[in-house]
């Protein structure tokens, strides 16, 4: 790799001022954790694909969604927040702020990693696909914290209605029609959508979900936030009481008309939902860290080689070791700089080694006005017992980055 390129996937693309991606992240481009054979978030994947595939069949009896698991992550900025305006106007408005919560790690100018699997839906129903699930590797900056990592893996789910497909079932239902002119967007709807037709397929989405959800945990309690997505209005969220707490597990809604429009089925309607494969094998099979997915230890692996998808897994942690915190303090720069930058930096640098990173202190000099944050790092092999000796050489060496990458000056 010269310095000049990145390298994907065996394609080089020119580093340049919007390239953000680090070394650290383009190692995981390709693992491919969802197509590995009895991996966790295998599981989840075939234990879903199998529920859709016994649940809705087509006209034939053949499943009616069909099933994509090996889409490259590297996507257009386009087909990620579905905008088609100037590819670099728009990486620098992504630059300057968080697009649908996330921060997205740049390949060269117009070109990045998937922030989400909905980047693949307008193309897919360009296809002709009429219902599909998508599965994928993912990539955001992030926080850092036994939830949070930079990669992690999405199931994306859409199905789309002719006029027949959704109101043959209703009495009547000839009279009825999908589309309106003159409408106005609500909270309800969007404003070529009838409030039936709408209503319809939210009721399918909801239902769907539910019974997804169900045959994945039994039965459990479910509720449904309205929230905002880009690609889709109304959004929900689904919320499932898991130990007492409420726990978001997707997001999802009736999908924009407009994506439909400009990819060929603007006769028909359609939901949509995202789920994170992590999340639902964390709770699923007990699992405590987010990292763990990417070990290759066998004490690891081999608890999920189960004979039959559906077989309970309740995963035996390995030991926990114990954790190290070292702290560090610095200036920040007069501008340019943010939390996310410094998290990445520190994910770099330390790799798996940061179990968490949290700002602890941020502090405005009243005289001066310049500002300081502290952060605490927590150090944590999976593995092993670190020493403080060789953890005080990775926290060095992040220290010396913050002060020529970021430029921000230490307080030690
Ligand atoms: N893409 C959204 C996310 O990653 C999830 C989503 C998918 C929401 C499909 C609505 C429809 O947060």
């Amino acid at each position: 790799i010269g310095p000049d390129s990145v390298e994907v996937l065996g394609y080089s693309y020119p580093r340049d001022d919007f390239t953000n991606v680090t070394p650290k992240i383009l190692e995981k481009v390709g693992r491919n954790l969802h197509n590995q054979s009895h991996h966790p978030l295998w599981l989840i994947k075939e234990r879903i694909k199998a529920h859709f595939y016994s649940s809705y069949m087509g006209r034939w009896g053949n499943p009616l969604f069909s099933v994509h698991d090996n889409l490259s992550p590297v996507v257009t900025v386009e087909q990620n927040f579905d905008r088609s305006e100037d590819p670099i106007n728009s990486v620098s408005i992504i630059h300057s702020s968080p697009v649908a919560e996330c921060l997205p790690l740049v390949v060269s100018r117009a070109t990045m990693l998937r922030a989400h699997t909905s980047a693949h839906q307008s193309d897919l129903v360009r296809s002709g696909l009429d219902a599909f699930l998508l599965a994928g590797d993912v990539y955001r900056r992030d926080e850092i914290d036994a939830s949070h990592y930079p990669v992690f893996h999405q199931m994306e789910g859409v199905r789309l209605f002719s006029n027949h497909e959704l109101f043959s079932q209703v009495k009547d239902g000839h009279q009825l029609s999908l589309f309106e002119s003159g409408g106005r967007r609500t909270p309800q709807k969007q404003e070529t959508h009838t409030l039936e037709a709408v209503k319809l397929v939210e009721f399918n989405l909801k239902q769907t979900l539910t019974r997804l959800i169900t045959n994945l945990f039994g039965d459990l309690e479910v509720r449904w936030v309205d929230c905002y997505f880009p690609f889709t209005h109304p959004s929900f969220e689904m919320e499932v009481r898991f130990h007492g707490d409420w726990l978001e597990v997707l997001g999802c809604g009736v999908m924009e008309q407009e994506l439909l429009n400009s990819a060929g089925a603007g006769n028909k309607l359609g939901w949509a939902f995202g789920l994170g494969l992590e999340r639902l094998a964390m709770v699923l099979y007990s699992i405590p860290d987010i990292r763990l997915f990417w070990s290759q230890d066998e004490r690891f692996l081999k608890q999920f080689r189960v004979q039959d998808i559906h077989q309970p897994i309740c995963f035996q942690p390995l030991s926990k070791y114990p954790p190290l915190h070292n702290d560090i303090s610095f200036w920040l720069p007069d501008d340019g700089f943010t939390e996310n930058d410094f998290y990445e930096l520190v994910r770099s640098v330390g790799g798996d080694l940061v179990e968490k990173v949290s700002l602890v202190d941020d502090f405005t000099h009243p005289k001066t006005g310049r500002r300081s944050h502290c952060y605490r790092i927590v150090y944590r092999h999976m593995e092993r017992t670190l020493t403080q000796q060789e953890v005080a050489v990775v926290h060095g060496q992040i220290q010396q980055d913050a002060e020529s990458e970021l430029g921000v000056q230490g307080r030690y």
